[in-house]
C-alpha cells in the first residue's frame, strides 16, 4: 500500500512538473518562477543569454531597477528585440530583478572559482 501511494505522488509530481510551463504562473509566483516562465527562454534559466542569436546576458546588465521594471512591461524602441510583458505588475517586474541581482551573484561567485 505504502509503494502504491508513493508511486502515486512521484506521478502527480510528474505531471505537474510537465505542465509548468505552459500554465501561467500565479500572481503571487516568486521572482525565480516568474524569470523562468518569462524570460528564461531567450536569457537562459542563468540569465547568460545566448552570445550567437543576439540575446544579452541580462543577469549582468548594468541597467538601474526602475529601467529594467520599465523595459519589462513597457518596452524599449532602443531594444526592438526584447519583448514587453504588459500583463505583469510593477511588483512582479521587480520580484524579476531581483531573482536577476541573484543569479548575477552565482556567476560571479563562479567566475571567481575558476
Ligand atoms: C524573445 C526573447 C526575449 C525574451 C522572452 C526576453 N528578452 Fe530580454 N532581451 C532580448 C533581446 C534580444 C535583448 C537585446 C535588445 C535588442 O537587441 O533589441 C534583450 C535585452 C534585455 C535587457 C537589457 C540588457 C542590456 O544590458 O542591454 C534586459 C535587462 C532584459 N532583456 C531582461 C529581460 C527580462 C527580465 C525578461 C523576462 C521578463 C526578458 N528580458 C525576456 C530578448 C528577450
Amino acid at each position: 500500500m505504502k509503494v502504491v501511494t508513493f508511486t502515486l505522488i512521484l506521478s502527480l509530481a510528474g505531471l505537474t512538473g510537465c505542465g509548468e510551463a505552459e500554465t501561467p504562473p500565479p500572481a503571487s509566483a516568486s521572482g525565480q518562477q516568474l524569470f523562468d516562465h518569462h524570460c528564461a527562454g531567450c536569457h537562459r534559466p542563468q540569465g547568460t543569454g545566448n552570445f550567437l542569436k543576439g540575446i544579452p546576458a541580462n543577469a549582468l546588465t548594468d541597467m538601474d531597477v526602475d529601467d529594467i521594471v520599465s523595459l519589462i512591461r513597457n518596452g524599449d524602441v532602443s531594444k526592438p528585440k526584447m519583448p514587453a510583458f504588459p500583463e505583469l505588475s510593477r511588483y512582479q517586474a521587480e520580484r524579476i530583478v531581483l531573482h536577476m541581482w541573484q543569479l548575477r551573484k552565482e556567476l560571479i561567485e563562479r567566475y571567481n572559482q575558476q
